[in-house]
């Protein structure tokens, strides 16, 4: 299952929730980008040095569950810095770094017992094309400002911008996405559509 949107849309507390309802695996892309922007800024690399950031992003071991680490180094704790904040929107239009990540996601659903609830900004236009059911979550700005505590309006607004006008991979509803504003509305309601939709869409 692929779930897209905004930062502060739902889609990781829905995401989680939906694969431990279903039983299935869950992976946050974010994370990976997150992950591989921490370890740019550790190394003291530019992170607009494309090659040298994409070299790096294909050399390393990202982890994400139980917790996430770069080459075994848990960073979990420094994925949400104001650092890595502002720097990973470039590290995510790095085309290399894509790439690498990209096969990395395919490669962890592929090897999942059962599914996998996947959510990012591309994984139902690009990653998974042929998910089983795409979602794309909305809330309004307000809202998801308030859900990301710390960050503001304006930095979220600027992500927003950078992640749907980059040229590679911008966040894009899918054609066959259903989409689901989740402004004042509670986790459980939302899983509950969702799952819905799941069943009426495998029985169908
Ligand atoms: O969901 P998040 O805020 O943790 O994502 C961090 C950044 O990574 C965000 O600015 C967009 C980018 N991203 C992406 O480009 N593609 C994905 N599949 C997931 C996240």
């Amino acid at each position: 299952m692929a779930i897209d949107g905004p930062a502060g849309s739902g889609k990781s507390t829905v995401a989680k929730t939906l694969a431990t309802v279903l039983g299935w695996s869950f992976l946050d892309t974010g994370a990976m980008y997150r992950a591989v922007t921490v370890e740019a800024l550790r190394r003291d690399l530019d992170v607009e040095d494309y090659d040298a950031v994409g070299r790096m992003a294909g050399s390393l071991a990202i982890e994400t569950l139980p917790r996430v680490s770069v080459n075994g180094r848990d960073v979990e704790d420094d994925l949400r810095g104001e650092r890595v904040n502002e720097a990973v929107s470039a590290v995510a239009a790095n085309p290399q770094v894509r790439r690498h990540m990209v096969e990395r996601q395919r490669r962890f659903a592929s090897v999942q017992p059962l599914g996998t609830v996947v959510e990012g900004r591309d994984i139902a236009t690009v990653v998974f094309p042929d998910a089983t059911l795409k979602v794309y979550l909305t809330a309004s700005l307000a809202e998801r400002a308030r859900r990301r505590g710390d960050e503001g309006e304006s930095s979220i607004a600027r992500r927003d911008v950078a992640d749907t006008t980059r040229a590679v991979s911008p966040l894009r509803q899918a054609a066959e996405a259903i989409v689901i504003d989740t402004t004042g509305r509670d986790v459980a309601n939302v899983v509950e559509e969702i799952v819905e939709c799941l069943n009426t869409k495998i029985s169908s």
